[in-house]
């Protein structure tokens, strides 16, 4: 089977209820870091990536997401009348190729795995990425670019993962290494959600994968896991002991997680100190602020 991955699964038809009430209405893909939606930041690094079909499993309320990737010739129009060229530079990066993106619907939010099997026959018989918008990675070199390429040697399928403190364990699934080669670790299982005193190690699985077809087929036969969803690593975990080998990479850079609040309001921050046009302002006033909280205590 050929290495190459071409295709891209991006779930976003979770409820989003850590940021309700916001998501009553607006995806939580469709909010901003500074002035770019978290969606963009995915396609960007998938684009890198070499990935050339995108696929979003979607549900009710996200039609401002299907309409971000439309063109939008009267809003053009009145940018090239105003010689605003530079915005319009920006907005082509969000100008989907006719036929390169499909939206398909997970009707009822059974889990993450259900997601992605909702996109089963979009995918076929080939690798396939998965990645999740709210995870948001700032790296010199886009994280799914660096497990493309760890990839094309190791085949099977690959997560990211990223060493987390032992108390957050809960929170992720967490990968047991039976061999560990740095960049790239082998694995022998994986636990979705453990007890802290369960966990098997402290390396935990992010939202960017390289799968092969064989978790589609394991997800065919999944009943629920973990909080009664349907669990993506559980299906993952499944390859385990076939010839179709399951790695943890661990990517260079850093992972935001903007499902939760605080990840966001972090990322929020990092990405407008690393602009030219806000950095002075902002961190001025954080200098400020934080001067005026020391005085108060
Ligand atoms: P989360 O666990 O962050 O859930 O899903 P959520 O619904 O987005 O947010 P909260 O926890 O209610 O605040 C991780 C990713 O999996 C997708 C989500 O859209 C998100 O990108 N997902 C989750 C689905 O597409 N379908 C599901 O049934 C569950």
């Amino acid at each position: 089977m050929s290495k190459k991955v071409t295709k891209a699964i991006f779930p976003v038809a979770g409820l989003g209820t850590r940021f309700l009430p916001a998501t009553k209405s607006v995806p939580k893909e469709i909010m901003t870091l500074v002035d770019r939606p978290l969606v963009q930041y995915a396609i960007d690094e998938a684009r890198a990536a070499g990935i050339k079909e995108f696929i979003f499993v979607t549900s009710r309320g996200k039609s401002a997401l299907e309409d971000y990737f439309d063109q939008a010739p009267l809003l053009e129009q009145e940018l090239r009348r105003k010689g605003k060229t530079e915005m319009l530079e920006v907005l082509k990066s969000t100008n989907m190729e006719s036929g390169a993106i499909a939206y398909i619907r997970q009707h009822r939010a059974l889990g993450l795995g259900h997601a992605v099997w909702c996109a089963r026959r979009l995918i076929g018989n080939e690798p396939f990425a998965v990645m999740l918008p709210d995870d948001v990675i700032a790296a010199e070199k886009p994280c799914l670019q660096q497990m493309v390429e760890a990839y094309a040697e190791t085949g099977g399928n690959m997560v990211a993962a990223m060493e987390v403190p032992p108390e957050q364990a809960s929170s992720y699934g967490v990968l047991d290494v039976s061999e560990d080669r740095g960049a790239i670790v082998s694995v022998k299982g994986m636990v979705e959600k453990p007890k802290r005193e369960d966990a098997p190690s402290n390396l935990a699985v992010i939202g960017r994968y390289i799968l092969a077809p064989s978790v589609l087929n394991n997800l065919n036969r999944m009943k629920s896991g973990a909080g009664g969803e349907i669990q993506l690593t559980d299906a993952i975990a499944q390859d385990i002991g076939t010839k179709t080998k399951v790695y943890g990479y661990r990517f260079r850079g850093q992972r935001f997680d903007c499902g939760s609040k605080a990840g966001f309001l972090q990322a929020t921050v990092a990405f407008a100190l690393a602009r030219d046009d806000l950095r002075d302002d902002l961190s001025r006033y954080l200098t400020e602020i934080a001067q005026l909280d020391k005085a108060a205590q």
